[in-house]
Formats: structure tokens, C-alpha cells, sequence
């Protein structure tokens, strides 16, 4: 069967990290893959899902499947944490959310509903955007178009141009974005600028899919959900994939939530009735133990402000790096401003650092760099920050 197929590309980010694995430069720094790392450059379980999953041990009496949507405290701890308490999308029940397996997963179920009601959709992408979504919408039966979002010239967004370029969206078309911490670049939309955007939504007809990997990475969990908010205050059509890969530390335990917001409790059980159809044929109910421990974890306001202190302290971890990569290029004399990387947001930075640059990092200080110059600042601690500017510094003044 196999004899005459060629062999697919590796994924490029964990083929990156298999590389990693691989050397044996005990200096060796990896600046690629999307996972948080801490000071001692673990990914940790936080200490509030080790609370939680006490209590589901010791609480569990049965593996029977989940229902396919997944648990229902699940889905309304997470409505609340995407719309906020007192939402009135949450009161009317306009929203119906499943538990998806990561927000991958997420994005898939979405697409396999989009692509049954919407089959000639086009979905538009920002440009640049985080390799997957080319992948998960194409695999979904999806043709796909760029919108303007980075600026590589001023290292910030170019918001005229995403402007210019969401007005000339189709109604009906797929707008992907990204609610916070923007993968690859770090470069994100103000409040003012999501409300912009919303109307544009609203007024155009084309359908917001918004992605939400990073909640509380940016600045907050309720400053980061200002995108979210702007699209449910124009009462049209949405949807929301989530991810707590990141936010809980749950990489493996693949938990994401699909939500759809409809502009009535009605057509959001009609939006339901099918995501459940959906799901049935993917992976028929999703894995237990992440949801049952988010949803313990957001419900018990104890554990709850745990888990906040928590992401903020990995939040601010990140922003101390951020600071320290600057300075420590400026102190090396390195010539260039690098400031933008201190206003970027969440784990990643677009370096600005050439695809040449990026090879010799790899090839002679074993630092691994995504091509085009992506960093994840999480891979950055105090022990290894003075090598990996040393480096960056020696490379670009070579
Ligand atoms: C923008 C974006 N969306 C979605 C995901 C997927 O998250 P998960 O690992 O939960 O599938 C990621 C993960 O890196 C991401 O960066």
C-alpha cells in the first residue's frame, strides 16, 4: 500500500522540538514549540489542577462516557469565563458550548459544522497565522484567503490594512482571529480596534470565528476577552474555539471547548442539535479528566483564585523575559530597536531575526528558533538568558 507514497513533511514546530531532543549541546536552548516553561525551564502542572484532581480521585465512582457535548458544568464554567459572569449571553442561553478535545479540536468541530451549513465559504486568515489553521480548515474542505494583520516593516499591526481588508470579506466568508496573544507575532488588537472590527463583522455579513488559546496570557482573563465581548454586544452569529493547553498547564489532557453564540436561545439549540451531530462522527464524546478538572477548578471560587495567581505569575514570567532579552541585546551593543518585543503579548515574539540568523543559532549555539524568526520567550529563563543574547549578539553583528 505504502511502496509508491512519498513520505508526508514532519510538522515544522515539533519537528523542531524532536531535533531539540536530539542534541547534545548541554547549553542547548528551545525557543520553538508553544509550551510555557518556568524559571527552571519545566513545563509544571499547576498546583490548583493537582487540588482538583485530589478531589476527582477521591469524587469518582464511574468511566462511564461523557455526554457528547461533554460535562455541563464544563460548559457553563467556561461561557462564564468567555463572556464573563453577568453576561447576557450567558443569561439568555443564546451560547451553547461543547467540550472539544483541545482547542485544535475545537477548531475542527467548528469547520465541520461551518462546512455543512456554509459549504462555499471561503475562510480568511490573518497573514501571518499560526501554521494549523491552514491545515485544520483545508482538511475541513475549506478554501482559504489572507487578511492584512502584521506590519513586518514597524513590527506592529497594521490595522488599516486588516481594516481595508475585512471590508472586502464576502457575506457568508469565515473570519478567523485571534482573540489575544496573536501566534506568531505577539501583536494584538486594542478595545477601541475589536469593537471596529465587530461592526465591520456585523455590517459585512461574514461570519467571526474567533480563536482563544491564550486566555489571561495577554493581560487578564477579562481584559483578554475584549474581542469576545465586542462580537457578542452586535448579536450576530459566532464562534469560539477555546484552549486550556496553555492557561491550566493541560497540554496533554486535550481540553478545548467549541462555543457558538446564535442571536437567540432558539437557533443556539438548533446550532447545538447539529454541533452534536458533528461530534458523534469525529470522536463521538470527548475525554473525561481536563474538563472535570477545569470545571472543578472554575467553580470553587478558592481554587479559582488560585489558578488566576497562578496564570499571572506565568504572565508575568513571560514579561520579565521579554524585558530582559531587550536590555540584555541593548547592553551587547546590538544596533536596532527591539523595544516592540516588550509591547508584543503572550508567549510568542516575531524576532525579526532572519531565516540565516535562525540556521546559525541552531547549527552553532543549538538555540531553536522557528523559521521566520518566531520566539517563544517561555523558553527563556535567568540561567539562559546571558547565553542566548550572547549569541543573538554575535550572530547578527557576524
Ligand atoms: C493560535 C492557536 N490556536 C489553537 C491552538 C491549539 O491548542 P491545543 O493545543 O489546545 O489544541 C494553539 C496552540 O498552539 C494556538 O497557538
Amino acid at each position: 500500500m505504502w511502496r509508491n507514497v512519498e513520505t508526508a513533511p514532519a510538522d515544522s514546530i515539533l519537528g523542531l522540538t524532536e531535533a531539540f531532543k536530539n542534541d547534545t549541546n548541554p547549553e542547548k536552548v528551545n525557543l520553538g514549540v508553544g509550551v510555557y516553561k518556568d524559571e527552571g525551564g519545566k513545563t509544571p502542572v499547576l498546583q490548583c489542577v493537582k487540588a482538583a484532581e485530589k478531589i476527582l480521585l477521591e469524587k469518582e465512582e464511574t468511566k462511564s462516557y461523557l455526554p457528547i457535548t461533554g460535562d455541563p458544568l464544563y460548559a457553563s464554567e467556561v461561557q462564564k469565563l468567555l463572556f464573563g459572569e453577568d453576561s447576557e449571553v450567558v443569561s439568555t442561553g443564546r451560547a451553547v458550548t461543547a467540550h472539544a478535545p483541545g482547542g485544535t479540536g475545537a477548531l475542527r468541530v467548528g469547520a465541520e459544522l461551518l462546512k455543512k451549513f456554509n459549504p462555499d465559504a471561503k475562510v480568511w486568515i490573518s497573514s501571518p497565522t499560526w501554521a494549523n489553521h491552514k491545515g485544520v480548515f483545508s482538511a475541513a474542505g475549506f478554501e482559504l484567503a489572507e487578511y492584512s494583520y502584521y506590519d513586518a516593516a514597524t513590527k506592529s499591526l497594521d490595522f488599516d490594512g486588516m481594516v481595508e481588508s475585512l471590508n472586502k470579506v464576502p457575506a457568508g466568508d469565515i473570519v478567523l482571529l485571534h482573540t489575544c496573544c496573536h501566534n506568531p507575532s505577539g501583536v494584538d488588537l486594542n478595545e477601541a480596534q475589536w469593537k471596529n472590527i465587530a461592526e465591520i463583522g456585523k455590517e459585512r455579513g461574514w461570519i467571526p470565528f474567533l480563536d482563544f488559546a491564550y486566555q489571561g496570557f495577554g493581560e487578564s482573563v477579562e481584559s483578554d476577552r475584549c474581542g469576545v465581548v465586542a462580537f457578542a454586544a452586535t448579536g450576530v452569529d459566532f464562534f469560539v474555539a477555546s484552549s486550556f493547553s496553555k492557561n491550566f498547564g493541560l497540554y496533554n489532557e486535550r481540553t478545548g471547548a467549541i462555543t457558538v453564540v446564535a442571536p437567540n436561545a432558539e437557533d443556539g439549540a438548533v446550532a447545538m442539535s447539529h454541533l452534536k451531530t458533528s461530534v458523534r462522527v469525529i470522536y463521538s464524546n470527548p475525554p473525561a479528566h481536563g474538563g472535570l478538572v477545569v470545571a472543578t477548578i472554575l467553580a470553587d471560587a478558592e481554587l479559582k483564585k488560585q489558578w488566576l495567581q497562578e496564570l499571572s505569575g506565568m504572565c508575568d514570567r513571560i514579561k520579565e523575559m521579554r524585558s530582559a532579552l531587550v536590555d540584555g541585546l541593548a547592553s551587547r551593543g546590538v544596533e536596532g530597536d527591539f523595544s516592540y518585543i516588550t509591547s508584543q503579548r503572550g508567549m510568542f515574539s516575531f524576532s525579526g531575526l532572519s531565516d540565516d540568523v535562525v540556521k546559525w543559532l541552531r547549527d552553532n549555539r543549538s538555540i531553536y528558533v522557528v523559521g521566520g524568526g518566531r520566539i517563544n520567550l517561555a523558553g527563556l529563563t535567568r540561567a539562559n538568558i546571558d547565553y542566548v543574547c550572547d549569541s543573538i549578539a554575535e550572530a547578527l553583528k557576524g
